[in-house]
């Protein structure tokens, strides 16, 4: 069995057998746990999440944790389990509605209504006041942010609590309060001439309701990798700087693009006393980026890209904003897994594409659009731990309790922090005009 059989799956979309072939010794060298190819009921005691926070926050007492998912769901087949979440989809009709990241398995997004990068999503969330339910397939941040979005009748339900995503866990409302009151103590609180204040925090989607709430009561907003240019040009026009956080690598390659030099973009550590920086280069920073980053997007490198091109000349490089500089700088193109899959849909018939991003979407797209060749430029990648914690066994499950008239998994974030995050949301929708989500899935 090839490396080149993991990497290149043209029919099956599932990326299960990529899993299975990757912890089967296909794919050496690669950090997939055979755990990952197992049941993710293994990992639903941690992490736990407060309402809004990330895992980095203190959990008040008596905030739901994800129990053990019922046996009857977890020894089902993947046919009847399709066929539980056929059914009790039905059931529900318009009572429901399924919304799935990108990232989710195929398994989960072919019964999705709607399925989008998190900009979309975050819009999605809004389009039906009337279901009772929205069930979020996607992880925790998502969730809160459906939440904040939808109506106070509406009950978000995320299908695994443990659902969370590491990069939103590495900032912590706590740590950012400390860096803001340091901050403050070296650039004072007075605009400038231009009536521009010292400092705007801007917070990418990945993070949790409380920094969302935090940017709203400070001043700041909400980007997505979909709008971080044109959120980072609100920024500059309101601020002298910008702390950006938790995505170091989204806020340095879109900085960069805009022309920011590299030596004002200081990184932020949280351990460190001023992050680790001086306090020469925090007044010169132009961006102050949080030492954040996602575990998928840092695995892949130049050498990879190399090796596309030499084994397939003439190929496509894209990559996700949240892969490092270097790797952004030597692909041919960047942009959000919204862009990723439009530029792969416009292509002329016979492009081959190797795509730096999430496995699950890559071979999801290899399938739907077998007139290219699209793989994922890490040939033995595992898919997002968090993400693929959306097992269809859970989905069958909260849908099967809400026919029974019981609402399972609710996130829901309180006033306190809502009303605050919704102003830094809402500022982001109006920077950027909001791209109508992606249809139900052909299959759904
Ligand atoms: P998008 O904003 O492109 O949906 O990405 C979300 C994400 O988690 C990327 O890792
Ligand atoms: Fe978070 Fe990375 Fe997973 Fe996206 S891919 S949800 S940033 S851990």
């Amino acid at each position: 069995m090839s490396i080149t059989d993991v990497r290149i799956p043209a029919i099956d979309p599932s990326v299960d057998r990529t899993i299975q072939l990757v912890t089967a010794g296909a794919g050496a060298g690669s950090t997939c746990t055979p755990e990952l190819a197992a049941g993710p009921w293994n990992f639903d005691g941690a992490p736990g999440y407060g309402p809004g926070s990330s895992m980095g926050d203190v959990i008040p007492v008596g905030s739901p944790r994800q129990g053990e998912l019922p046996r009857a769901y977890r020894d089902a087949t993947a046919e009847e389990l399709d066929e539980r979440i056929r059914t009790a989809k039905a059931t529900l009709g318009d009572r429901v509605v399924i919304l799935g990241h990108f990232y989710q398995r195929e398994e989960v997004v072919r019964h999705a209504d709607f399925v989008g990068d998190s900009f979309q999503l975050a819009g999605a969330a809004t389009s039906r006041p009337d279901a009772e339910a929205i069930v979020f397939c996607g992880v925790h941040f998502m969730a809160e942010t459906a939440d904040l979005l939808s109506t106070n009748e509406q009950a978000v339900i995320l299908p695994n609590l443990a659902a969370g995503c590491s990069m939103a866990d590495m900032a912590d409302i706590d740590s950012v309060q400390e860096c803001w009151e340091q901050l403050e103590e070296l650039y004072g609180t007075a605009p400038d001439a231009d009536g521009r204040v010292p400092v705007i925090p801007v917070t990418y989607m990945n993070s949790s309701a409380a920094l969302k709430g935090f940017c709203g009561e400070h001043g700041g907003i909400v980007c997505t990798s979909s709008n971080a240019e044109t959120v980072l040009e609100w920024a500059f026009e309101r601020g002298q700087r910008v702390l950006f956080f938790p995505d170091q690598h989204l806020g340095r390659n879109t900085a960069k693009a805009m022309g920011v030099p590299l030596d004002r973009m200081p990184m932020w550590n949280p351990r460190r006393p001023l992050g680790g920086s001086s306090s020469d280069d925090l007044t010169d920073a132009q961006v102050i980026l949080w030492h954040g980053f996602c575990s998928v997007h840092r695995r892949f490198t130049v050498e990879q890209i190399d090796r596309a091109r030499a084994e397939h000349p003439g190929v496509r490089v894209i990559v996700h904003p949240e892969c490092p500089m270097e790797v952004v700088d030597a692909a041919d193109e960047y942009g959000s897994t919204d862009y990723i899959t439009k530029a792969i849909a416009a292509a002329p018939a016979g492009t081959t594409f190797a795509i730096g991003t999430e496995v699950n979407l890559v071979q999801r797209l290899a399938a739907q659009y077998p007139q290219h060749t699209v793989f994922c430029l890490d040939p033995v990648i595992c898919p997002c731990s968090t993400m693929y914690r959306i097992h269809p066994g859970y989905l069958a499950w909260v849908l099967e309790r809400l026919v029974a008239g019981e609402v399972v998994n609710q996130i829901s974030v309180g006033a306190d922090v809502a009303d605050p995050a919704r102003v830094a949301l809402e500022r982001m929708l109006a920077a950027v005009p909001p791209v109508a989500p992606r249809g139900a899935h052909p299959e759904a």
